[in-house]
């Protein structure tokens, strides 16, 4: 049984106050995309990118042998890689689970800067004695933590395994408790009928989505499907014909027959759906409702930090690179490595299928 009542208070979450880096214009930016190639192949770094980063930078990490993907991909892409440096576009906890799981390689990251609101509300200093608190659970976190978080957790997951884990462990007969997000909690607790005590935090993002302005524009188009990171809040999920991870949602929209999709995630997963889905008509789940306002309106002010001027020059100065205590990376270790040890015998089994 999911024990709401025992859900710790959120934690006030402050969005960044310095604006997304300014459009460059187009000869400026091929200039700098000339640069950062170079770089890379100088440096014998590899551009790992997230999906909702800026398009020049995706289309950068494509052209140069980088990677584009969800938070899963990113951190085997980096393992995989025999670069010895990896210049991370994403959000501080896809540099530090890179740098968990790579101490030997330098870690870049085009700003330090960028947080994640799960990862800020989920502060290591309240979070441990909260486990502490419920010995008898396995502790599952999500990738969007830091280092000291994931110290303390017995496994970590990302969105394309969760639901994936938490059957597994549930056939196991244990109990959970989850962090930080709890509209993703939620939906896996519904879905597996697993016992989940979790935490109370949500993205900035993703919870701005609205079902009421959903199911109104979905009336408007019923010929379209609708698709929705399950970091979305139950409303909008419940009008969700596919429930997936960034990866899981692109293909998707490739698979699915209807050639409308309504889609609650970040923009940014836009340039990458388009290629995948050439010809479709793709159109932003509403954030706030009408006349309202928004604080995201669908992408993410962290991941919109990082740009190609602070990446040429992270590349030119090595400044910026990620850092974890070695005594908390070494605990963290353990729950990072289960996670890519279960997603690859997941995949596995599916070859095997
Ligand atoms: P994915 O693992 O699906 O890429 O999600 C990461 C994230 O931060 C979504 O907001
Ligand atoms: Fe974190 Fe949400 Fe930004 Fe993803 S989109 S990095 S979950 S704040």
């Amino acid at each position: 049984m999911n024990q709401r009542v025992d859900m710790p208070a959120p934690v006030a979450i402050k969005l960044p106050t310095t604006a997304a880096p300014l459009p460059l214009p187009d000869a400026e930016r091929a200039r700098l995309g000339e640069r950062i190639k170079r770089l890379l192949k100088e440096r014998d770094a590899v551009l790992v990118a997230h999906y909702y980063v800026d398009e020049d930078l995706q289309r950068l990490a494509e052209e140069t042998g980088g990677c584009v993907a969800d938070s899963l991909e990113m951190a085997r892409f980096g393992n995989a890689h025999p670069a010895r440096t990896l210049v991370v576009a994403g959000v501080r906890f896809m540099g530090e689970t890179a740098k968990i799981l790579n101490p030997e390689k330098r870690v870049l990251m085009p700003t330090l800067q960028a947080e994640c609101s799960l990862d800020l509300g989920c502060p290591a200093h309240l979070f441990i004695p909260f486990c502490d608190a419920h010995p008898d659970r396995q502790v599952v976190v999500y990738s969007n933590t830091s280092a000291e978080v994931k110290a303390r957790a017995d496994w970590v997951v990302t969105s394309s395994i969760a639901v994936k884990l938490i059957e597994h462990l549930k056939a196991r007969g244990e109990k959970i408790l989850w962090a930080p997000d709890r509209h993703l909690g939620n939906y896996i607790q519904r879905i597996t009928g697993a016992d989940m005590l979790l935490w109370n935090a949500t993205c900035v993002v993703h919870d701005e989505f609205k079902g009421q302005a959903l199911a109104a524009l979905k009336r408007q188009h019923p010929d379209a499907a609708v698709i929705a990171h399950p970091e979305s809040p139950a409303a909008v999920l419940e009008l969700a014909d596919v429930i997936g991870s960034t990866s899981q949602l692109i293909q998707a929209a490739k698979n699915l027959p209807q050639q409308k999709l309504i889609v609650a995630t970040d923009r940014g997963i836009f340039y990458k759906m388009k290629q995948a889905a050439p010809g479709k008509i793709l159109m932003a789940a509403p954030t706030a409702g009408e006349g309202a306002t928004c604080e995201s309106c669908a992408h993410c002010p962290w991941m919109a930090m990082n740009a190609l001027d602070n990446l040429a020059q992270v590349l030119e100065t090595g400044a910026n690179e990620v850092h974890v205590d070695e005594a908390v990376r070494v605990k963290a270790l353990r729950a990072t490595q289960r996670m890519l040890d279960f997603a690859a015998s997941i995949r596995q089994k599916n070859h095997g299928d």
